[in-house]
């Protein structure tokens, strides 16, 4: 087998991802025959990519054992190296483990809790109100993607962060440099992946610096000012972990809802039966939310090492070995759902799904992912009449964070 064909590929190749059916099928075999996958690839430390739901939650939840490090997110060996080179380092609450980070995640965890986000209901309304009206502008057809799901999740974001809405374009380079650097889509005049990520890294490190100064001297109610004046054990936060904090609130906090947003709506308009179950039973949609969030699984894996050896689906794993835990294989086992390729907002068990992972790096924002779903596609199917995809769907090329990124779509309003 040539290294190209190797199963492995399907965690590394950003342009596999794009092909949702293709990866689902050859995903489903590895759940079977190889769910703890030794992956060696030239310029690539091996990993075992862990596929089944019940290893993924196991190791996700044990965070003793299974450590995340500076190293989380997959990439080229050189990559990293290049990017340790000339300074940067990830230090996100991802890069962290044990007590550094639940100092970090203790600054911003009141912003995320329930309640907290239940207090910002009345402005996520009005924001989605803004965009369903956008669609009707729009005359119903345009790209749900990019002209209503980017920006209506980046809005509600960006609201908490405390950016200005002008800010917003600039934000989303900064997400659009950092996850979507594989995509040619985003390279711009760019050439190489690298040269896009060094480049954000830098105009956004300027950027979040003059904010910093700003909320330092005039400090507002909103998570800017919280990570700004942020201190751990008494000191304050180092720099290089600011600007990670600022990064990962400001990128995570929208790309990933945006690509369950889009990617949702995507798998419910190719499944007419399913919109009119949905507008007839308007009280699924909580359940349907976490439909469309298991189906598009838009974060593609992160990674755990070993702390001493452990056995996962009868493969025994030696101390210091790194897992990828597949989060989109692990939301299609069939040993957790019934049917799982079928898209079905009435599945009684979905909110067993992993898209958020678990323990103690459980997504930060998932009160808010899932509030801001559940917020809009009901106003969006209580407008329109009829509405179904007009044209092809494209997906990102992205083996981290990814999902439909353009869906052309025309609908008639009531
Ligand atoms: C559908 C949308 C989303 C998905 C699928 C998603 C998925 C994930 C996953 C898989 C993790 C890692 C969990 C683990 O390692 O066990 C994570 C962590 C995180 N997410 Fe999300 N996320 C989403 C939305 C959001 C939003 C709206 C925010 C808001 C800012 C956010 C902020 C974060 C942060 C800060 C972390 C790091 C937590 C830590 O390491 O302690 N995410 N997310």
């Amino acid at each position: 087998m040539s290294e190209s064909d190797s199963p492995g590929n399907l965690f590394l190749d950003p342009v596999l991802y794009a092909d949702q059916g293709a990866w689902h099928a050859a995903a489903a075999e590895l759940r079977d025959d190889a769910p703890v996958l030794r992956v060696e690839v030239e310029g690539y430390t091996p990993f075992w990519a862990v596929t089944r739901h019940e290893d993924v939650f196991a190791v996700s939840r044990d965070n003793e054992h299974f450590l995340n490090t500076r190293n989380s997110i997959l990439g080229p060996d050189a990559q990293l190296e290049f990017l340790k080179s000339i300074g940067i380092e990830g230090e996100t609450l991802i890069h962290m483990d044990g007590d550094e980070h639940r100092d970090h995640r203790s600054l911003a965890n009141d912003w995320f809790r329930p309640r907290a986000v239940a207090q910002r209901q009345a402005s996520i309304e009005v924001i989605a109100d803004e965009y369903v009206d956008k669609f009707r502008q729009l005359g119903g057809t345009c790209d749900f993607a990019q002209d209503i799901a980017v920006p209506y999740t980046l809005r509600v974001i960006m609201g908490i962060f405390g950016i200005p809405q002008e800010d917003e374009p600039t934000m989303l380079k900064l997400t659009q440099g950092i996850f979507g650097a594989a995509d040619p889509e985003y390279l711009g005049d760019l050439t190489d992946p690298m040269a896009l990520l060094t480049d954000t890294i830098a105009q956004f490190a300027s950027y979040f610096d003059a904010l910093t100064e700003d909320r330092r001297s005039h400090p507002t109610d909103d998570l800017a000012s919280v990570i700004a004046n942020g201190e751990v054990n008494g000191c304050p936060m180092d720099a290089n972990a600011r600007f990670w904090y600022f990064t990962i609130v400001a990128t995570a906090g929208h790309d990933t809802t945006s690509f369950a947003l889009s990617g949702g709506l995507e798998a419910l308009l190719r499944h007419p039966d399913q919109v009119a179950l949905l507008q007839a039973h308007p009280e699924l949609v909580n359940n349907a939310v976490d439909e469309m969030i298991r189906w598009t699984s838009p974060v593609r894996h992160f990674l755990r090492y070993l702390t001493r050896p452990a056995t996962l689906s009868g493969v025994e794993l030696p101390e210091g070995e790194r897992l990828l835990l597949s989060y989109p294989s692990a939301n299609r086992d069939d040993r957790m759902f019934d049917d799982p390729m079928a898209f079905d907002v009435a599945r009684p068990d979905a909110n067993r799904m992993i898209a958020f992972g678990g323990g103690e790096h459980f997504c930060l924002g998932s009160t808010f992912a899932r509030r801001e779903l559940r917020t809009i596609l009901p106003k969006l199917l209580a407008a329109v009449d009829t509405m179904a995809i007009d044209g092809e769907p494209a997906w990102a090329q992205a083996n981290f964070v990814g999902g439909v990124k353009h869906l052309p779509v025309a609908a008639t309003f009531v």
